[in-house]
């Protein structure tokens, strides 16, 4: 394992690499962790391919996210769209195949955990494409996640693994993975937060929604908690007692927005549009507290020093919990009850290790170091 440390951009700032690495994203939470890499690479002269699946192609889930966060337009758009969990895999599979066979990158860099990711790695493997994986080792240890076997398989088939924090390493190691293959660089996401935090206007946001007073954020999208009715007005139950103390806004995902209006959820909370990076990381920035199943939201609020209360019964993110401001409440009405009485204690310990804006940097070192390597050896 290495800790990366930043640097030897000069070296490679003045001459153009060529690359033909490709990027793949898919889904809203990947723009925000590939865009500093990109970024990163391109200080660097290094132009990589990106490739957006369109797993995620409503205008306010994907197309506001690559403006905003000046990420340059994908080469390629596969518009894979939704589907069950087989059929949007099985389109993501059929399309990377076909893209990977034209293109024969050296390597597929690959971000977070939702379904895009664990197909672009599959597919690279059976091309014997070598993979980077970003935010790697995270583990709920919870299969009942999507997200979780997405983060086994693409692990599992990676041959670099880029983690966010020191729990990762060990998680990688307990199932084999080579450690030498491990590069502890920090947190891209938390590099996009820092780079724009500028930006984030949380009185425009506030006078634009008209709230007034102190308010909460919520974000309800996994399916365990809005697939089924049941579920979802057990997630209510948990907002009807915060909103005994706060203003509650609900940036709602398209995906379970329809079932938790069934179950009330407008009546508990002002229930919006999902907002663009900019306007929703400005609402955050201005709230008293987060109540979320996000898993990227309990980073964001750490950093940013928000109460978080997650609505899930394990993270993937534990750091969060021992070093951050988030708490994890299951979707226990009474445990709302109490973690709300007492926000004041999720004050947190400080930001966690190297996420310190700088990880784009750290990874695209090693991936240039990788690219500059491959060179000499052709
Ligand atoms: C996906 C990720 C999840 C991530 C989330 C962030 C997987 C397995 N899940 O979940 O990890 O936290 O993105 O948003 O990859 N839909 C739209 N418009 C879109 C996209 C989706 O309306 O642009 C609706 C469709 O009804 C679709 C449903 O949302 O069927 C689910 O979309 P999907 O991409 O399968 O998963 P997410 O729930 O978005």
């Amino acid at each position: 394992m290495r800790i990366v440390s930043p640097g030897g951009e000069a070296l490679l700032a003045c001459r153009r690499v060529s690359d033909n690495s490709i990027h793949v994203v898919g889904a809203r939470p990947n723009f925000m962790k590939a865009a500093p890499v990109i970024r990163a690479l391109e200080r660097r002269g290094i132009e990589p391919i990106l490739v957006h699946t369109g797993q995620h192609y409503d205008a306010r889930l994907s197309d506001i996210f690559f403006e905003q966060l000046q990420l340059p337009r994908p080469h390629h758009y596969l518009g894979v769209g939704s589907g069950s969990h087989a059929e949007q895999t099985a389109a993501l599979l059929l399309a990377l195949e076909k893209l990977f066979l034209e293109v024969r990158p050296e390597r597929v860099v690959v971000y977070g955990d939702v379904n895009s990711t664990l197909a672009a790695a599959v597919t690279a493997s059976k091309l014997e494409i070598p993979i980077a994986h970003v935010e790697a080792g995270l583990r709920s240890f919870d299969r009942s996640m999507p997200e979780e076997i997405n983060r086994v398989v693409t692990d599992s088939l990676s041959n670099l693994h880029f983690v966010t924090s020191p729990e990762a390493i060990g998680n990688l190691a307990r199932e084999g993975v080579s450690v030498s293959s491990i590069h502890f660089v920090g947190n891209p996401m938390i590099d996009t937060l820092l780079a724009f935090q500028e930006r984030f206007e949380a009185d425009r946001i506030r006078e634009e929604l008209g709230i007034e007073g102190p308010y909460g954020v919520v974000t309800l999208h996994r399916p365990s908690n809005v697939d089924d009715a049941e579920a979802a007005a057990r997630v209510v139950e948990c907002l009807r007692r915060a909103s005994k103390r706060v203003t509650l806004i609900a940036p709602l995902h398209p995906r379970g927005r329809a079932r938790l209006e069934a179950a009330g959820i407008s009546q508990v909370a002002q229930v919006v549009e999902p907002l663009g990076y900019l306007d929703f990381m400005s609402l955050v920035s201005g709230a008293s507290v987060v109540l979320t199943d996000s898993g990227g939201i309990q980073e964001e609020t750490s950093v940013l020093g928000i109460p978080c209360l997650t609505l899930r019964e394990n993270t993937e993110r534990p750091i969060t919990l021992s070093q951050g401001t988030n708490r994890l409440v299951g979707t226990d009405p009474d445990a709302v009850d109490e973690a709300m009485h007492d926000l004041g204690s999720l004050q947190g310990r400080g930001v966690p290790p190297l996420w310190d804006g700088r990880a784009g940097e750290r990874i695209a070192q090693v991936l240039a170091d990788e690219i500059s390597d491959a060179g000499s050896r052709r």
